[in-house]
């Protein structure tokens, strides 16, 4: 990402690292960021907020209540306006706050209310950043879609040797201009995503179901979110942790699913249709369990209604994007759904073997659209596979615009 005319809320905490995020400040200025430093109070006891206030040429945040334009509430406006939060150093304290929710300053208020990515540089002595609780809370928030950029090994001003010194601020650069996929490019855009599997009941104790973990969806809902989408979810049973940003709507059957996505459909702007829909359910319920008997037992099965179908019959503005999970011949049975089903573009993914599919963090997509187009995705993490398929929609809506 060019940083460029990037708005970057800059989060100093309180440690001696402190001293490090002066140079950043002024290297993320030099780039032609726009840069935003909010300081903790005990942060403040390292660094002045004139140094910030300097080398940023922006007044420095350290106090909730201190409100600088009447006009505006101070955290929410930076909250608003932030394409990007980089929180350098990150202190044990910080990030246990921040994995709690507990937003008692300006940084935490600011951080709570962002809906831009945030990249943690953490800093803290080895033995805290070994420490068990750290370790939870950094986990917990990368699940919740935070970025982590790992701390070096190296001589800590503590005296001890270990991994736990905040990156080199040149290396904290680099890596946001590598990995931030945060050109906030989907603002003001819906977009809904369908995830996971749905289960079909056989009796209370019985459904059937597929492989589908959800991750193909959740990533892409995590990503359109990360660019500033208003997204909403809807989900089949999966265990994955709700991606920071988004609206859930918990579903089971194909039916529910159904009836959700109708719900939600008319206001979206893209509906991608990543979920592993059922194609049949049984075609009655029991209301107490099967008893077994001697012998097999038949099931009857009746289609569910075809949902991307039913949206390509309904769809207006809306570009609608499909998925495709074929064992042979996808491109060409991937083309057949795009038509039969008046797609604007679909993903095929072959499944059952090594790379992506079911389950896997990683997938290998085609992407193909109305026009023709078809581009080979090779495998990589969902996640990413999830933001280059957001960059062909959006190269597609745009080709549809002119
Ligand atoms: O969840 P993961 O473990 O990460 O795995 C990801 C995935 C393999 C499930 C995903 O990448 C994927 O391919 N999803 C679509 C699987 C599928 O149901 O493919 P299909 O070819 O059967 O259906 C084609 C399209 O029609 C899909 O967009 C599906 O959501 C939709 N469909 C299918 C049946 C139905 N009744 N209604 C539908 O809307």
């Amino acid at each position: 990402m060019n940083l460029a005319g990037k708005t970057i809320c800059l989060g100093v905490s309180g440690g001696i690292a402190a001293y490090k995020a002066c140079a950043l400040t002024s290297k993320l200025t030099q780039k032609g960021a726009d840069v935003h430093v909010i300081m903790t109070k005990h942060a403040a006891e390292f660094v002045s907020p004139l140094t910030f206030q300097a080398l940023s040429r922006n007044p420095v945040y350290t106090d909730t209540f201190d409100e600088k334009h009447p006009e505006k509430i101070a955290h929410i406006d930076l909250a608003d306006k932030a394409d990007l939060f980089l929180l350098a150093p990150t202190t044990a304290n910080l990030i246990g706050k921040l994995a709690n929710g507990i937003a008692d300053d300006m940084l935490t208020t600011t951080l709570l209310a962002t809906e831009a990515p945030v990249y943690i540089a953490p800093a803290m002595n080895v033995h805290m950043y070994a420490h068990p609780a750290v370790i939870r809370n950094m986990q917990q928030l990368d699940d919740w879609g935070y970025h982590f950029i790992e701390p070096e090994a190296g001589y800590l001003a503590c005296g001890y040797v270990g991994k736990g010194r905040l990156e080199e601020p040149e290396s904290i650069i680099r890596i946001l201009e590598q990995r931030a996929e945060s050109v906030r490019d989907l603002t003001g855009q819906h977009v809904l995503v369908t995830a996971g599997p749905t289960q079909e009941t056989v009796d209370p104790v019985r459904f059937f179901t597929n492989h589908s973990s959800g991750k193909m969806g959740y990533a892409l809902a995590e990503a359109a979110a990360d660019r500033g989408a208003d997204v909403t979810l809807v989900s089949g049973p999966t265990q994955l942790p709700l991606p920071r940003g988004v609206k859930r709507i918990d579903v089971k059957s194909a039916e529910d699913m159904l009836q959700a996505v109708l719900t939600a459909f008319d206001h979206q702007d893209i509906v991608i249709k990543a979920a592993a829909v059922a194609d049949y359910r049984p075609a009655q319920t029991f209301d107490s369990k099967l008893k077994k008997k001697d012998g097999g037992l038949t099931i009857e099965l009746e289609r569910t209604t075809d949902i991307l179908q039913t949206l390509g019959q309904r769809k207006q503005h809306q570009f609608l994007v499909g998925f495709a999970a074929e064992t042979n011949d996808a491109v060409a049975y991937g083309r057949g759904k795009l038509e039969r089903k008046r797609l604007d573009a679909i993903c095929v993914n072959t499944v059952g073997q090594a790379g992506g599919g079911f389950q896997s963090d990683n997938n290998e997509v085609i992407y193909l659209n109305k026009e023709g187009k078809e581009k080979h995705l090779p495998s990589a993490a969902k996640k990413q596979i999830a933001n280059q398929i957001l960059d062909e929609i959006i190269l597609d809506m745009e080709a549809d615009r002119k």
